[in-house]
């Protein structure tokens, strides 16, 4: 019997884990792994490069136009580099000034339409695993499956903190909370598709799972719908 290809979409808030889960369940699935919150940040990146102001819908659809995102496979990271123009653009996307940003840029209509457009198109051939914040609920509303990520506050910050400290000794436990906070909040609250859980999506709170428990409980859930996918062809 033909094993069909399908799509995993997941999402939650900043640092719940989505992208360890998504990079870790593409790779046991051989399929492809779309960070879309790097397509966020590599757009605040030429926005902050290029000084373009966020209040001038013009000079944003402008500064949008000159912008081609692309993702290359890297051997080393087990995971797709996104490049901007050409250019890699991983190692600043992660940066604090990029972090502080992102939530407001991420919320202007023009900047959805543009991201969720390619994001559309890199489905088309399913086989991906997408994580972010309305991949579930406005990118592929018929994912085949979707995930809701949440894990305890103080988690997701000690888990951010750890991540930015390893290559930044200067990052305070304050700034990555009030970062984290702040995008929180504007990325649930903001007009353009806000941060919300799907009706179909399953809760996975990871609070208290390791990261094998957390992938085995996933693929089991894959596999199911891998199955009914295919008894429906
Ligand atoms: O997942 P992340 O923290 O790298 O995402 C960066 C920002 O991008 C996040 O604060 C909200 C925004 N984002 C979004 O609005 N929609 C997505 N699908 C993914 C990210």
């Amino acid at each position: 019997m033909p094993t069909h290809k399908i799509i995993v979409a997941i999402d939650g808030l900043s640092s719940c884990g989505k992208s360890t889960l998504a990079r870790e369940l593409a790779a046991q699935l051989g399929y492809n792994y779309i960070d879309s919150g790097a397509m966020y940040r590599a757009i605040t990146l030429y926005f902050l490069r290029n000084n373009v102001d966020l209040s001038d819908p013009a000079e944003v659809i402008n500064a949008i136009a000159n912008i081609n995102l692309s993702f290359v496979f890297n051997e080393r990271r087990n995971a797709s580099d996104i490049y901007l123009n050409d250019e890699n653009a991983e190692p600043y996307i992660r940066d604090m000034l990029v972090s502080e940003k992102v939530s407001e840029v991420a919320a202007l209509r023009e900047v959805r339409s543009f991201a969720v457009a390619q994001q559309k198109r890199m489905g088309r051939r399913k086989g991906i695993v997408m994580d972010g914040r309305d991949i579930g609920t406005t990118v592929f509303p018929d994912a085949e499956l979707k995930l809701y990520m949440t894990a305890d506050p103080e988690i997701r910050v000690m888990r951010r903190f750890q991540e930015l400290y390893a290559v930044n000794h200067e990052i305070s436990l304050d700034e990555v909370r009030n970062n984290l906070e702040l995008r929180d909040y504007i990325d649930s609250t903001r007009e353009e598709s806000p941060l919300h859980r799907a009706a179909d999506a399953i809760l996975i709170d990871n609070s208290n799972l390791t990261r094998e428990e957390q992938l085995k409980q996933v693929l089991a859930l894959v596999n199911e719908r891998i199955q009914t996918t295919d008894k429906q062809h």
